[in-house]
């Protein structure tokens, strides 16, 4: 008990549409490096050690919530709904059900803020500890402060209160400094100050920002902390939404870097949160790396190429312009420049795959090869095995998907064809340009082709019997002009057509 009065409880406003989208879909579902814009507040809330969490949703509520719960599974989250969104003090009163019993300081954070990081929202803890207030609020100085409240404070510097844009004078328009959205309010403060918002002002809206008034009133004043404008700007349109994403993308390459990451192009790095990726990995330009990609020591990957869900161990070089999507690579593999990985390809140690090969629902055992354009899906394919260019297997009958395997040391010649369901077995050899549909024994050849017959002298003779059968010359056509429209009758070479016309 005596601990739950220091306890810091987080309230996450992620109930609005989000107009300025003009998306379908809410705002805060919009994502940044594969997570939801407002899983960054809720995370960094988290990471303060905010216990519960208590995200306010009403648009589209239950994706949000779903998307939250999914993404931090096991969380100390709540969801609230306020169905009808009537400002920001009406959101955070929809949160007070879910802190009932709840005595110690709230955070209080906007979903659209994914820049925030955990020292600005330790700031705004500690500077209202410090004051001993019962509210402390971020500000920032902006050269632009357009659309943001402004902090009025009096000749002794104290906030005494935020103006809305829309309710300023020409002269508080004038004010720099603005109310960033990050506050951390007493509990018993802030339910008590919430009960007394009405929503006279210009927008007929219950402002949050009418506690700081309250708070400049009480004992210890409405403290505030300034916050760098990089770290509390807010998403409210795409635009905002692709530099946020830049900024998010370029912390990440520091922090990579600074841990034994190489990165070619930093300004051209594309990173999902959910990635990991170890020491001495070099990262060419423009790759995209995506949902759980785990990548090993050691790792090149190559420009432009995408990795969904990949698990790359050691040493594996990925050349350009190789996508793979929930696949396994082995230590020491070569794969690209232009392969395709797709689900459940999993690719032995040492092993290659070139360009133009697909592969699905694939293994490729250690040391095997597939170098150049080939298909290879539903197949499990044995350690050191060269399967030739442009071999297939034929995995799919119309109905369903059938399994093709080869043994270990087996050599495919190239453009071979491998109806499924299909064995070869260790060791043997298929000749190039077979089509096979049986199984092949270990170490046995087989040929799947029509037999080569050569005719001797035959190009000769073709073109003797050729010229043999050709017609006389006809004498060249006679310059009568074109037959068509618009020629005289009289002109007409021929006679037939161009007489009918004139007729
Ligand atoms: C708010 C502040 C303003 C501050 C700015 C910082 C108020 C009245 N004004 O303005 O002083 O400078 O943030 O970005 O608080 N929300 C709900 N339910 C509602 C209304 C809003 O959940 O009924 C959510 C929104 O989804 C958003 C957040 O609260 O995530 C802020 O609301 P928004 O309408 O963007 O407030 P601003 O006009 O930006
Ligand atoms: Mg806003």
């Amino acid at each position: 008990m005596t601990n739950s009065r220091a306890r810091l409880a987080a309230i996450v406003l992620a109930a609005g549409k989000g107009t300025r989208m003009k998306s379908q879909k809410a705002k805060v579902l919009h994502e940044i490096a594969g997570r939801p814009l407002a899983w960054y507040p809720v995370k960094r809330a988290l990471e303060l050690g905010a216990d519960p969490v208590v995200v306010v949703v009403g648009h589209q509520g239950q994706a949000v919530e779903a998307a939250l719960t999914a993404a931090l599974p096991g969380a100390p989250l709540r969801f609230a709904v306020q169905a009808e969104q009537l400002g920001t003090a009406h959101a955070v009163l929809a949160a007070k059900d879910a802190l009932a019993g709840h005595a110690g300081p709230v955070l209080i954070l906007s979903g659209d803020t994914p820049l925030l990081e955990t020292a600005t929202l330790q700031a705004v803890v500690d500077a209202r500890a410090d004051a001993k207030a019962p509210l402390a609020l971020a500000t920032m100085t902006l050269d632009a402060p357009t659309g943001y409240g402004r902090v009025v404070r009096d000749r002794r510097r104290r906030a005494q209160r935020v103006v809305e844009e829309k309710d300023a004078s020409a002269k508080q328009r004038a004010i720099r400094e603005v109310n960033a959205g990050l506050y951390c309010a007493d509990a018993a403060f802030l339910w008590k100050g919430l009960a007394k918002v009405g929503a006279k002002n210009a927008q007929r809206e219950f402002y949050l920002t009418d506690l700081v008034a309250m708070g400049a009133k009480a004992k210890g004043g409405a403290a505030t902390v300034g916050v760098p404008a990089a770290s509390a700007a807010g998403v409210n349109d795409r635009a905002e939404l692709a530099r946020a994403a830049r900024v998010l993308a370029d912390r990440r390459a520091d922090a990579l870097m600074k841990a034994g990451v190489s990165i070619e192009d930093p300004a051209r790095f594309d990173c999902d949160e959910g990635v990991e990726i170890a020491a001495d990995v070099t990262i060419e330009p423009g790759v995209r790396l995506r949902g759980r990609t785990r990548l090993g020591a050691g790792a090149v990957i190559g420009a432009g190429s995408i990795l969904v869900d990949a698990t790359i161990a050691e040493d594996v070089t990925v050349k350009p312009y190789t996508v793979i999507e929930d696949a396994t690579v082995a230590r020491g593999a070569i794969l690209g420049p232009f392969s395709r990985l797709r689900p459940g390809s999993e690719i032995g140690e040492e092993a290659h795959v070139g360009n133009f090969v697909e592969t699905k629902k694939t293994r490729l055992g250690q040391g095997a090869k597939a170098n150049h354009l080939s298909y290879l899906g539903d197949a499990v394919i044995g350690a050191r095995t060269n399967v030739g260019a442009g071999t297939i297997t034929c995995n799919y009958d119309g109905e369903k998907k059938n399994e093709t395997r080869i043994g270990e040391d087996a050599f495919i010649g190239s453009d071979s064809i491998l109806v499924a369901p299909i064995a070869i077995g260790d060791g043997a050899y298929v000749a190039a340009g077979s089509t096979l549909t049986d199984a092949v024994p270990a170490g046995a050849l087989a040929l799947g082709r029509a037999r080569q017959t050569n005719k001797e002298g035959w190009v000769a003779a073709h073109a003797a019997a050729r010229a043999a059968a050709a017609p006389a010359p006809t004498p060249a056509a006679g310059t009568g002009g074109t037959p068509g429209a618009g020629a005289p009758a009289e002109a007409g070479g021929v006679g037939g057509p161009s007489t009918r016309q004139a007729g």
